[in-house]
């Protein structure tokens, strides 16, 4: 009896003490993320979440091939149900995207006698542009785009130019907030030009098309790329173009993800497409870590979050792609 006493009294000692790990991480969370909440409801429910999410971490790093690390960050008092509203699938859009295709030349044969460099990254070169934060709109869509064809003027004229992903929210002929497709944004980009962030900032919403397209000081592209799926060609054009968007299911452990490769298996994939979870990024380069091979990707969640804005996607099994080709904006020539 006695010693059961003492079993119960341990046990209760020992869940009172995760509850007050959890609760002092929590205070942590808050301070460090300036939360604000806006009652004591609210915080409760953000408290309860927060602790769903840490729970949901210690699983990623215990199931994931140990490639990856996984930790807080400032989605990490979100619901689900939240995080999966960065990330919409939209169905029209893509639609839309597969005849949009006809305007993009499709590159798919390489240069065989050409030796790929075991890793590559773009940053190197000093063409890729800072990371953005799409905020709370599902707009990775247009922040994918502004990113290769930033990169591209950059790359042709040796200037910066902070582009507007709003004009592609508003204009594009997508949804803005609720998805869309690049190639249909680089199809605007192509016919219109596109205004600079001072012109149209980012409002993280959607409105009505303000565009001057005869305005001054717009970028432009000549044209845009659609490459095979097949990642060696993906490959070999990337180091011979500049950055490309890549599209992906949402495996859940992205949206935790703090360095490494992620690797997700197909099941992990599978999650995201259950939840029509769909996410734009940006294929800055590639190389192996420690014998596995990755993608390094720019992502548009702000440089706070992951690897200084950017993770790491296992290379060489198609890893969560949504099955289209890859899209690159063009500067002629190359
Ligand atoms: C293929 O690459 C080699 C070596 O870089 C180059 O000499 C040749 O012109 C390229 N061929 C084509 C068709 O681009
Ligand atoms: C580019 O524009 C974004 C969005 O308005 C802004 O947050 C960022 O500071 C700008 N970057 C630079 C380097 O000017
Ligand atoms: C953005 O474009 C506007 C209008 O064309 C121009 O006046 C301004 O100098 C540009 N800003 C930057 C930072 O290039």
């Amino acid at each position: 009896m006695v010693v059961f006493k003492v079993f119960i009294i341990l046990v209760l000692f020992y869940i009172c003490n995760a509850k007050l790990d959890y609760q002092s991480e929590f205070d942590q969370f808050v301070k460090s993320n300036n939360r604000i909440y806006k009652d004591e409801n609210e915080r409760n429910f953000r408290f309860q979440t927060f602790v769903e999410n840490l729970e949901e971490i210690a699983k990623f790093s215990q199931d994931s091939k140990g490639t990856a690390k996984f930790g807080l960050n400032k989605f990490s008092d979100w619901t689900k149900e939240e995080k999966t509203r960065l990330t919409p699938y939209s169905p029209k859009a893509q639609e839309l995207s597969k005849q949009s295709k006809a305007l993009g030349t499709c590159l798919s044969s390489t240069n065989t006698s050409v030796v790929l460099p075991k890793n590559f990254d773009w940053r190197d070169s000093k063409i890729v542009t800072p990371v953005k934060d799409q905020g709370q709109c599902g707009s990775c869509w247009a922040f994918a785009t502004i990113a290769v064809v930033e990169a591209q003027i950059v790359k042709k004229t040796g200037q910066y130019q902070n582009l507007s992903e709003q004009e592609l929210v508003d204009c594009a002929l997508n949804l803005g907030c609720n998805g869309g497709a690049p190639s249909l944004a680089l199809t605007y980009i192509e016919l219109n030009g596109i205004a600079n962030e001072t012109t149209y900032p980012y409002e993280a919403k959607d409105q009505k098309c303000q565009a001057n397209i005869k305005g001054d000081n717009r970028g432009h592209i000549d044209t845009w790329a659609c490459i095979d799926l097949d990642e060696d060609s993906a490959a070999y054009w990337l180091t011979k173009i500049g950055p490309i968007v890549y599209d992906i299911w949402v495996p859940d452990a992205l949206y935790s993800y703090k360095s490494g490769v992620l690797w997700p298996s197909e099941l992990d994939c599978l999650v995201g497409i259950t939840k029509f979870a769909a996410h734009a990024v940006t294929i800055v380069g590639f190389g192996e870590e420690n014998g596995v091979p990755y993608w390094l990707i720019k992502n548009s969640w702000g440089s706070d979050w992951g690897d200084n804005g950017y993770f790491k996607i296992h290379r060489g099994d198609k890893a969560c792609a949504i099955g289209l080709p890859h899209t690159a904006a063009v500067i002629w020539p190359l």
